[in-house]
């Protein structure tokens, strides 16, 4: 009986009890941006639903002061004081005590409380942009998974959902933006006082505040929702690209979910500091500056896809995430993986000539990597602390998860799907729901078994790879659990094959239950006999499983795709089904350099830059494993590459598309970091005239990292001019992307001792914590041990100054390149000269 509870019952929980909800939260706060300081106070109106003398809610690094505290039964007159006000560190609640049992139904929560706004870029956090050359503090929010209650008392978890009324005391010449549009502004002398109005009911992870001096643009959909992009002070031009995708999404969205957009503005905002890419906050969303900011003379196109997908995946959860939220974080990954698949398909209507679906199958390769250790995870997962919620924001929850419902979208078909979908949303707007409503919504709207379908897919870790051989006209099919160690799982899934023969016209479609099984395919397989005949499976590479060709199938497909029979999705499959077969030790890297051989007339950006990704892979391990043969296999791969680079050249054709300007970054780069000769001393030609000259048309932004990259070949300890005039560049720009391009070639220095005084740049003063893990990314290969070293050295004061994935970064690119040799199949390192 709630009566006879202690405080004790509480610690050690996975959630809040439920015998108290809050309803409506009037919440003041008032930042001293000066002082890094903030003092707030909150009126959390309850519903009692079962006796208790407690209540239990969330809050960490707040000063709560036990007299500032109380709480009112509805109708009653009355204030109740505590007799106790417990902080629990660990668990990070407030255990409110009181002396009686407290009348059930309607009452009033008031605390007052003030805390610090950190450096950490959570909870309530300060961000440094300058003005008029003055350095200057803003404050901002971000509170997913779990941080609202280092801004403020509350029911932090997304099932908690409540009405917000905010109210903020700022300095009167800032701007203060929150989730809802202001309704009146108070000044009095240095202050103001800020009324927004009350929000629809949200989730406290999605609530937003920001105080600082801004810029924006602003337009309105076709629909009158007032959309704004806000910018540091005479930066809003590099807005409008942003706004204008923005304007377009929420129309598509509207359309696509069957719901208007709940609310009556959009705000998006570019914040100097900021942990991650971008954040959904119900009608304020917060993004690095990178991926809100295009500027039309110095971003590159891939900096304009990057703005583009990354608003158009923070709008799609302002319906899936905000309106339908998440039961638990267990259906983390239907918010992100949702998010991500939908982002692909708004880009693909607005800008078709970016083959994005074809990109898209980047995001799949990067969750089957991870998916294919032993470590990995399901994508539903339980989660019982807190500290357990950060780490499923990974590849698994992203990338699998958008994998897989675009295979089930194949699979039901588009117009279904999303008929479904909508059902759902309706179902449960302004509720919550878990992975298992989206299926049964699916199933209602398919007639499909989508719920073990599905359950095959994200209730176990892992894929299958699905081994095909052909025996006497049956297609012998068998699947097993693909890891990259080599080993075998025991996973088993329902597996969506579609498959075609010759060509594209005929397709077969199945599920395929069990461990092994033969088709009688005869029907499909006329061609069979044919010289030229081939078949394919996971047919544009929907499906999220890899597949194993014996080796009479798979010499006929390397055939087709000499002779350009075979669809770009499928050309980038084969080659990454090979590639990732090859590295867990089941083919010989001969046949995988064989295959890459094939595709000597790529033309698809997608397929040629993954041709470029796993060279350039393969080297790196070659270095390691056997040094030897290095030089063989680079000139095998400058040979392949070089063609493809003189046909490109370095200067844009006029009217050449987006996936051009892309490839000829990729490429350039590429042939800079196998030391291609030519290549660096045309980027080093360019570079020198502009350093002299900014604007000069020798270098436009496509093309820098591939100059910066090939310049670092040439520095050395000795001779260090290349890495002081980067830095120069770096140190005169006002732009993040570019910072961000210099960063990105600092450490691609074949002398370690660069390495390291580059690696020591990233702790000074002059690089932003969240820029960190763009130099990390730039460590040439040959130089991890360095990187591994100076790590270790460094540790202790890593770990105080970064939280959160920019810590795990470190140690992820220092050690993964090291520890993955170890199952190259030994026999394989020799690089034949025949080649
Ligand atoms: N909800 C996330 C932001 C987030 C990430 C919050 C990690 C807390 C922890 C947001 O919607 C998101 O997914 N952002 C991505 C960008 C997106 C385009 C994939 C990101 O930050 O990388
Ligand atoms: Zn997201």
């Amino acid at each position: 009986m709630a009566a006879e509870q202690s405080a004790e019952q509480f610690r050690g929980q996975a959630r809040l009890p439920g015998f108290a909800a809050p309803r409506r939260y009037d919440l003041r706060l008032a930042p001293d941006l000066a002082a890094c300081a903030f003092a707030g106070s909150v009126a959390v109106d309850l519903h009692v639903a079962a006796p208790t003398r407690f209540l239990v809610l969330n809050a960490a690094e707040l000063d709560v002061a036990p007299g500032g505290v109380g709480f009112a039964p509805a109708g009653s007159g009355q204030v109740l004081q505590p007799v106790e006000v417990t902080n629990v560190p660990e668990d990070e609640i407030l255990i409110i005590c009181f002396n009686e049992v407290l009348p059930l139904g309607e009452g009033t929560l008031t605390i007052e409380f003030q805390g610090t706004l950190n450096d950490k870029m959570h909870g309530f956090y300060r961000s440094v942009y300058e003005l008029n050359g003055e350095k200057k503090n803003m404050a901002v929010t971000q509170f997913e998974p779990a941080d609202a209650r280092r801004c403020f008392p509350c029911w932090d978890e997304p099932a908690f959902k409540a009405v917000f009324k905010i109210t903020l005391e700022v300095p009167s010449e800032t701007v203060a933006l929150s989730n809802m549009p202001v309704t009146e502004e108070k000044v009095n002398g240095p202050t103001k006082t800020v009324y927004f109005q009350e929000s629809p009911i949200m989730s406290t992870y999605l609530v937003a505040v920001i105080v600082g001096i801004f810029d924006y643009v602003e337009d309105f959909t076709t629909d009158g929702t007032r959309v704004r992009v806000y910018t540091q002070v005479g930066k809003s031009a590099q807005g409008k690209f942003a706004l204008e995708v923005a304007l377009k999404t929420l129309v598509l969205f509207k359309e696509y979910f069957a719901v208007p957009y709940p609310l009556p503005k959009m705000d998006m905002i570019a914040i100097p500091d900021f942990a991650s890419g971008a954040m959904e906050n119900y009608g304020l969303v917060t993004y690095r500056e990178t991926a809100l900011l295009f500027d039309e003379k110095h971003s590159a196109a891939a900096n304009k896809q990057r703005v583009a997908v990354v608003v158009a995946h923070e709008l799609a959860h302002q319906w899936f995430g905000n309106l339908v939220t998440m039961e638990w974080w267990t259906h983390l990954w239907l918010n992100e993986g949702f998010a991500t698949w939908v982002s692909y398909l708004a880009a693909d209507q607005f800008f078709p000539e970016w083959n994005v679906w074809t990109q898209f199958l980047e995001e799949s390769t990067t969750g089957f990597k991870l998916d294919a250790l032993a470590g990995s995870h399901p994508i539903e997962v339980d989660i019982n602390h807190v500290d357990e919620i950060d780490e499923i924001f990974d590849a698994i929850s992203y990338r699998k998860g958008a994998s897989v419902i675009r295979m089930l979208q194949s699979y039901l078909g588009a117009e279904v799907f999303q008929k479904s979908l909508a059902a759902y949303i309706k179902r449960f707007a302004y509720s919550n729901a878990k992975t298992e409503d989206l299926w049964a919504a699916l199933e209602e709207g398919s007639g499909e078994p989508v719920r073990t379908l599905m359950h095959s897919w994200t209730k176990q870790q892992g894929y299958p790879v699905v081994s095909v051989k052909l025996k006497d006209g049956k297609l012998q099919l068998e699947q097993t659990q693909f890891l990259s160690s080599g080993s075998t799982g025991v996973g088993q899934w329902v597996v969506p094959i579609t498959l075609c023969c010759c060509s594209y016209s005929h397709q077969e479609k199945f599920l395929f239950h069990g461990k092994q099984e033969d088709f009688d395919l005869s029907g499909l397989m006329e061609c069979q006999n044919k010289e030229n005949f081939w078949i394919k499976l996971n047919v544009n590479q929907t499906s999220f499983y890899r597949v194993s060709y014996d080796e009479e199938l798979a010499s006929r497909l390397r055939y087709a795709i000499e002779t350009n029979k075979l669809s770009a999705a499928d050309r980038y499959g084969v080659l990454d089904d090979t590639y990732a077969l090859c590295m867990a030790g089941k083919q010989k890297l001969v046949s995988l350099l064989h295959l890459i051989a094939a595709y000597k007339d790529e033309t698809e950006y997608t397929v040629l830059a993954q041709v470029i990704t796993i060279s350039l892979n393969i080297a790196e391990m070659m270095a390691v494993a056997a040094p030897e043969e290095l030089g063989n296999l680079k000139k095998f791969l400058i040979d392949f590459l070089e063609p493809f680079a003189q046909k490109l050249g370095w200067d844009a054709k006029s009217g050449e598309g987006h996936l051009n300007a892309l490839l000829r970054g990729t490429l350039l780069t590429a042939l800079a970091e196998l030391g291609h000769e030519a290549t660096i001393n045309e980027a080093v030609r360019r570079f020198n005239v502009f350093l002299e000259d900014r604007e000069t048309p020798l270098l436009p932004p496509d093309v820098r990292k591939a100059a910066y990259v090939a310049l670092m070949q040439t520095v050395n300890k000795s001779n260090k001019t290349g890495y002081e005039s980067l830095l120069k560049i770096y140190r005169e720009t006002d732009l993040s992307q570019e910072k961000v391009r210099v960063l990105g070639s600092l450490a691609s220095c074949p002398d370690p001792v660069v390495v390291r005084e580059a690696l020591d740049f990233i702790l000074s003063p002059e690089v932003r914590n969240q820029d960190a893990i763009f130099l990390l990314r730039g460590v040439c290969s040959g130089a991890h041990e360095v990187a591994w070293q100076w790590l270790k050295e460094n540790w202790d004061y890593i770990l105080g100054a970064y939280s959160g994935t920019l810590l795990t970064y470190f140690v992820n690119i220092t050690v993964s390149p090291v520890s993955s040799i170890t199952h190259l199949h030994p026999t394989s390192l020799v690089i034949p000269h025949s080649l």
